[in-house]
């Protein structure tokens, strides 16, 4: 059985090799998953959920704009999710490129009805916001909610 379990383990492996595996939004996700939860729930006061507002964010054009810039350069502050403030911490997702940020995104924002993020869109947001820290990103959330 072991012997089984190796040689699908190397099969599988060289089918659909390291790159593709790194750039599934379900794989990318589970580093995200250690704060906002394998199910996008979040931590009451802590963690913010990812579910009905981060997919109105993404109906918008600023929305997706903010949504980029919080996995690219992080995001921090006073925002208000669901109703609820945070005031925390999130730290750049550093080393995602750009199609690795669109499949995450369009992995948290599976089942809404906004168009898919593509690696293009990412390109356009990432570029310029070197200048902007986590800080500058939560200043974006409020005109990005439409709050
Ligand atoms: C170390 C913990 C941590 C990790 C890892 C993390 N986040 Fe966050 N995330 C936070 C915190 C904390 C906030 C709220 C920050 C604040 O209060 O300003 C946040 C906020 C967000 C928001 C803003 C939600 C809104 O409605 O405005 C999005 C979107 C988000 N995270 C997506 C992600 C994605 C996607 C990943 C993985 C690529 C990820 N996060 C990884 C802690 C984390």
């Amino acid at each position: 059985m072991r012997g089984w379990a190796i040689l699908l383990a190397v099969t599988g492996f060289a089918a659909t090799g390291p790159a593709m595996a790194a750039d599934d939004g379900a794989t990318i996700y589970k580093r995200c998953a250690a704060c906002h939860l394998a199910n996008g729930a979040g931590v009451p006061g802590a963690f913010p959920p990812l579910k009905s507002d981060v997919r109105a964010l993404a109906g918008t054009p600023a929305g997706r704009r903010y949504l980029a810039l919080v996995v690219i350069r992080g995001v921090s502050g006073a925002i208000t999710v669901e109703g609820k403030p945070y005031r925390g911490m999130m730290p750049a997702q550093a080393g995602l490129n750009d199609a690795q940020v669109a499949a995450v995104l369009n992995h948290v924002v599976r089942g809404g009805s906004a168009k898919a993020f593509t690696p293009r869109e990412i390109a356009g947001y990432r570029a310029g916001s070197a200048a902007l820290n986590s800080a500058a990103v939560g200043r974006l959330q409020p005109a990005a909610a439409g709050k």
